[in-house]
């Protein structure tokens, strides 16, 4: 591959993870390769020869019934404001969704990843960019590389679609996500509902507030890799967006990898079957005055099983001007702690910073 720019700045030759392992499986470059402190401490489950046992990694997600929450449940809805307030991670299970619709999705995006390099490569992220098939958030020659393949569209609103990179092959690629994102829309806006509810508001505020909401898909693929202790799936960060939604594989490419980092401590998160797992992004600790947090995360990845996950970006209109909600702030109490601003504006600061724990959200943060 030729080196890439990315914001004018020479970021070097980028190696396709699949490739570099077809062509040397048992190698890693020292891109790859962590520095000390910010290598993985493995989990049994991950890895199972590893011995550094932690308990924290016994804890689990919240589990959310959505059905519940559609009936009104009270204690359910307690647990959405355990869930989003002590954890910022939940899965929610009993979605009106059709399964076959995820596992469509599923299905396309390992066809995808599974297509010849000169495939994918039709679908370039362009330097500067985050849509396409490549890495995002690659800044400098130094920065170390994820172990990982990505492939990230725009889906609403349409501008946002570049029709040359949504993919002719697999053939039902375009029209699966399509039908995929229109179901995950569905939840994200009944969620927000939810979640306007836990905090007492009226429950159109998020959606009155986002105008014609931004939504952006991206599938990770995370080839095993000989040396899970050394390398990172995906570098710690929060999520820029409101909400997120994450899908697991589960058939070939199911292994556990994602962590999130609660009390200092990196939790896996062990998916159930047919769940979804849900994160509060960057916008809603913006707009809850810090109530509901955004929540660091990693990728970590597995000896022997790959492992594919297709996660959604849910976020207001790029014009959108935002700030801590009135009611959730007292300037007795709890003081605004962030400032007002455009999301446009954190949307670029946000895809134009390598991913580096919470440090984006410091865009908006008054520092006393
Ligand atoms: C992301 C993300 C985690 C995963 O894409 O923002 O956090 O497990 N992915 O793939
Ligand atoms: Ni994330």
């Amino acid at each position: 591959m030729a080196p890439i720019q990315s914001c004018g700045i020479k970021v070097g030759h980028i190696d396709d993870v699949q490739e570099l392992k077809r062509a040397k499986p048992s190698e890693i470059p020292d891109r790859f390769i962590r520095d000390t402190k910010e290598r993985p401490t493995l989990d049994k489950s991950i890895n199972p020869s590893s011995h550094d046992y932690n308990p924290a990694t016994n804890l689990n997600i919240p589990v959310i019934d959505l059905s519940q929450l559609a009936d009104g449940s009270k204690d359910e809805f307690l647990n959405l404001i355990t869930a989003c307030q002590e954890w910022g991670f939940f899965q929610v299970h009993n979605i009106s969704l059709s399964l076959k619709v995820l596992e469509r999705a599923e299905k396309v995006a390992m066809e995808f990843f599974m297509m010849p390099l000169e495939e994918k490569q039709k679908y370039p992220m362009m330097p500067g960019t985050v849509q396409g098939y490549g890495q995002a958030f690659v800044f400098s020659e130094d920065q170390k590389l994820d172990w990982c393949n990505m492939f990230a569209l725009g889906v609403e609103p349409h501008f946002l679609r570049n029709p040359i990179l949504w993919p002719s092959k697999p053939s039902d690629f375009s029209e699966t996500v399509e039908v995929y994102s229109r179901e995950i829309r569905k939840l994200c806006k009944n969620l927000l509902k939810y979640i306007a509810t836990t905090l007492s508001l009226n429950d159109d505020v998020f959606e009155e507030m986002f105008g014609v909401a931004v939504q952006a898909v991206r599938m990770n693929y995370y080839p095993a890799c000989p040396r899970p202790d050394l390398v990172l799936g995906l570098s710690p960060h929060s999520d820029g967006s409101a909400l997120t939604v994450l899908q697991q594989g589960k058939g070939s490419c199911n292994s556990v990898g994602l962590q999130i980092l609660k009390d200092d401590v990196w939790i896996p998160v062990h998916p159930i079957p047919n769940a979804l797992v849900i994160n509060i992004g960057d916008t809603i600790e913006v707009l809850t005055n810090g109530r509901y947090k955004s929540v660091e995360h990693r990728a970590v990845t597995h000896k022997e099983k790959d492992r594919l996950s297709i996660v959604t970006f849910y976020a207001p209109s790029y014009e959108i001007e935002l700030g801590p909600i009135a009611e959730l702030v007292d300037n007795h109490n709890n003081p605004c702690k962030y400032r007002r601003y455009n999301h446009g504006e954190y949307s670029k600061h946000y895809v134009t910073n390598k991913l580096q724990g919470k440090k984006t959200l410091e865009f908006a943060k008054i520092i006393n």
